[in-house]
């Protein structure tokens, strides 16, 4: 397929090698760096990969020959994320799109996807996070196409040296202890039940089942889906009786200075007695004793009970960023 907008072509993302993409890739890089303090890298590794073995559904934006952006998707069963756009903003030789800047050559790769997936008949859900774009960038022609639009914000700790490490001072029948790769299963129920009637799990629908939140862990856990998985500073609470979970903190490493908080819950029966508190301390102090210089999250704008919770812990608002669902025979 081969289409034009402006002057800028648009490609199937398949027909093209890694190493084209890799001033792209590079320049996206720097800018997960410098707005989220991210290291790219290892995602970046992993999306050649894909493109090298000509597996990601998606398409590249190409201008005087050369690759200046692209945007991709995934496939889970019925539904498609769209996993990332970015573009090279103008260079003085023209290398970055003749059509302007980087934003009207990402809106016109989206634009490629959008029609792609809408005339898919197996497509019947598309969500996507662009988490490096600001709120607002692309919200316009997400919802011109159908999309429901969720503001979400990227909150940032800053960890300091004085620290001491929080005390767990729980009742008897509660057990604090780091993670452990056999909590996968309680830690999905407990997602399942945590997430019920919640407006994440509006933006995500892995979280309305206990199956889909497995499959949520498994990516976190096992294959680096949000930064490299901390067991270190990923803890759990449990419910000595039942076994089962009542709360937990996962952790990643998104880069040498940085720690992100990629999941936080606690189970209805156990709320407002501290125990998210008292997660997110001890998750923070873990990090602190890594080297980390901050620990970060991410948290949908409705969540107010969460927002306050963070801000009173010390999270700022450092960026935001939009949220975007599509579901087939319902209308924004
Ligand atoms: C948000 C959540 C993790 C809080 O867990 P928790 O253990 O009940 O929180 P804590 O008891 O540690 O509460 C700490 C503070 O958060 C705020 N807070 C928590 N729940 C609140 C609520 N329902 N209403 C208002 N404020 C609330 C309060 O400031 C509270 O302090 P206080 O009890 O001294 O007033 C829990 O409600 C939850 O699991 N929600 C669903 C999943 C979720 O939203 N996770 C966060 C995604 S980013």
């Amino acid at each position: 397929m081969q289409t034009s907008g402006g002057s800028v072509e648009i490609l199937d993302l398949r027909h093209f090698a890694a190493p084209v993409l890799r001033p792209v890739l590079e320049a996206e890089g720097e800018l997960w760096e410098q707005r989220l303090h991210w290291d790219y890298h290892a995602s970046s590794r992993l999306l050649m990969q894909y493109i090298d073995n000509h597996m990601l559904p998606g398409y590249a934006a190409l201008a005087s020959g050369r690759v200046t952006g692209y945007v991709f998707c995934v496939y889970e069963e019925t539904k498609a994320v769209i996993g990332d756009v970015f573009a090279l903003p103008c260079t003085p030789d023209g290398a970055g799109g003749a059509s302007g800047s980087a934003n009207s050559t990402e809106e016109t790769l989206l634009r490629h996807l959008f029609e792609l997936l809408l005339n898919s008949p197996h497509v019947e859900r598309i969500e996507s996070q662009l988490l490096l774009h600001p709120s607002g960038a692309y919200a316009g022609i997400f919802r011109e196409a159908g999309f429901h639009i969720f503001r979400r914000l990227f909150l940032v700790q800053t960890l300091q040296g004085q620290w001491s490490p929080p005390q767990p001072d729980l009742p008897a029948n509660l057990e604090f202890r780091h993670w452990r790769e056999a909590d996968l299963a309680p830690a999905a129920r407990l997602i399942c039940e945590a997430y019920r009637d919640h407006p994440d799990s509006l933006i995500n629908d892995q979280y309305r089942s206990v199956h889909g939140s497995m499959r949520f862990l498994n990516n976190i856990v096992h294959y680096a889906g949000c930064g490299s998985f901390s067991a270190q500073s990923s803890y759990v609470i449990v419910e000595r009786a039942s076994r089962e979970l009542a709360a937990l903190v996962l952790g990643s490493r998104v880069s040498g200075q940085s720690g992100h908080l990629t999941q936080v819950c606690v189970h209805p029966a156990f709320r407002r007695r501290g125990l998210a508190r008292l997660l997110l301390a001890q998750a923070a102090f873990s990090f602190m004793r890594m080297g980390a210089a901050e620990v970060s999250l991410t948290v949908t704008e409705a969540n107010s009970e969460a927002i306050g919770l963070y801000k009173d812990e010390g999270y700022q608002c450092a960026h935001s960023f939009d949220a975007a669902v599509w579901e087939r025979g319902t209308t924004a």
